[in-house]
């Protein structure tokens, strides 16, 4: 299982406080359990990893394998929690350099998580005569970073493919009932799959939603599907408080925020963690922030950051705190090289692995950064793999709907998502909103 190590954040919050915590946590994941919190129509994520069932893997790795045959590249259209978990697990489990060394299968791609045209150009003049599907990925189907590439694909694949072959490689992860896309895959016959009602984008990741593109990449979703089903029995009510890493993250994250510490800053010591943090970002930034309430989540990849963000952190405003993510084994084993001239003066490394070098790097920051007011929670997994992935998605979801709760917030609703919605729709003239559009031409009107 994953090891969380709170050790380093006693001399913030005491053991005490948090262990105090317990009954607390306790209260507030019945709350979960028994459907009582606020938002309970979205809890469809608590008991998710058990509910899968080979028979529903199979389909999905069944599509996948059509997918990997008939295409050259993939692309995932989608945003927010209808892509980071997919895109997240994609990363950690790729090759670094997947787009020079190949990966054995189609090439994968996202788009509809932005409205830049040189973005939607280049990959459309890429996908240019090349043999590609589309996994067109909207729960409530009326996302307009989602829909415009999906119309741009739509087209390209079928003037590419032609309409029938097209049918083959574009499937649909949507409502079941409501929205364009489940219009859209009803009326051209694509295949589609359901985002269940109960499950909200971001704790998504774990139905076809990062199940499909995850397999089409060519990964373990078995293996993925169980790390989450162990984290959720570790983690069940009733565990004792010690043993259950997401109730004891979510009382460390409270008792911290209580304390002063607004901004939690989630690090990693291995490149391809990258994605996992934004994923993170979003389960934690649009689930907490609302109500004038919830940690700030940021995130660093280091020690690249070390060189960037490491002097804020070592000394600038002390209301962070740091959560790492540290990966004890890497797949390979490099040796730091031996150098005649020594020009470097590193030669004392010589012979040691590169991720004994990067772990005392890692260990090095920690103490920096304890003796700088940062307190430090570490999350240690083994390896890599989508076993222990699929452990941290669950991990983090739960510790994420406990926090919320213990916060006071609902988890499962953005209301402040459509804020901008409305005003970019009022300034483009959407049919429906013609009084925003008188009220925001009166704001810009100087
Ligand atoms: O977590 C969420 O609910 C959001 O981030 C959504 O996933 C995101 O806005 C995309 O929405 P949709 O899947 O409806 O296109």
């Amino acid at each position: 299982m994953i090891k969380l190590d709170i050790t380093k954040t006693a001399p913030f919050v005491s053991a005490e406080t948090i262990q105090a915590y317990a009954e607390r946590v306790a209260a507030v994941q019945k709350t979960l359990e028994n459907g009582t919190c606020p938002g309970n129509d979205f809890l469809g994520w608590l008991h998710l990893p058990s509910s899968i069932t080979p028979e529903f893997l199979a389909d999905i790795k069944q599509t996948a394998a059509t997918l990997r045959s008939e295409c050259d590249a993939v692309v995932v259209a989608g945003i927010g929690g209808s892509y980071l978990g997919a895109k997240a697990v994609i990363e950690a489990l790729s090759n670094s350099f997947q787009w020079l060394v190949g990966t054995g299968g189609p090439v994968i791609l996202f788009a509809g998580n932005n409205i830049g045209e040189d973005y939607l150009s280049e990959l459309t003049n890429y996908l240019k005569g090349k043999r590609f599907g589309v996994i067109n990925i909207s729960k409530s189907g009326t996302t307009t970073e989602t829909a415009l590439a999906f119309r741009l694909l739509k087209k390209q694949c079928e003037q590419q493919m032609g309409k029938d072959a097209a049918k083959k490689v574009i499937v649909a992860i949507t409502d079941a009932r409501r929205g364009a896309a489940r219009t859209c895959a009803d009326k051209e016959g694509y295949k589609s799959y359901i985002i269940p009602d109960n499950v909200g984008g971001r704790f998504s990741v774990l139905t076809p939603v990062g199940l499909l593109p995850i397999a089409v990449a060519g990964f373990d979703i078995d293996q993925l599907v169980k790390g989450a089903q162990d984290m959720e029995q570790q983690t069940a009510l009733g565990k004792p408080f010690a043993e259950n890493p997401a109730a004891v993250y979510a009382a460390t994250r409270h008792a911290l925020y209580t304390a002063g510490k607004k901004i939690e800053i989630l690090a990693n010591y291995q490149p391809k963690l990258h994605f996992m943090a934004e994923w993170w970002k979003q389960l934690y930034g649009e689930s907490e922030g609302k109500d004038g309430k919830g940690l700030f989540p940021a995130s660093v990849d280091l020690t690249t950051d070390l060189h960037s963000m490491g002097q804020w952190i070592q000394e600038g405003e002390r209301s962070i705190f740091e959560t790492v993510i540290s990966v004890e084994q890497p797949e390979h084993n490099l040796l730091f090289p031996s150098d005649e001239e020594n020009l470097d003066g590193l030669n004392f490394l010589a012979g040691k692995r590169v991720d004994q070098v990067n772990k005392m790097a890692e260990l090095g920051t920690q103490l920096a950064h304890v003796d700088g007011g940062v307190p430090n929670i570490r999350i240690a997994i083994d390896r890599l793999d989508a076993y222990h992935l699929g452990q941290l998605i669950y991990f983090f979801e739960l510790g994420c709907g406990i926090h919320c709760n213990l916060l006071g917030v609902n988890a499962f609703n953005q209301p402040g998502v459509e804020a901008y919605k409305k005003n970019m729709f009022a300034l483009l003239g959407k049919p429906g909103y013609e009084k925003e559009t008188a009220a925001i031409r009166n704001r810009l009107t100087p």
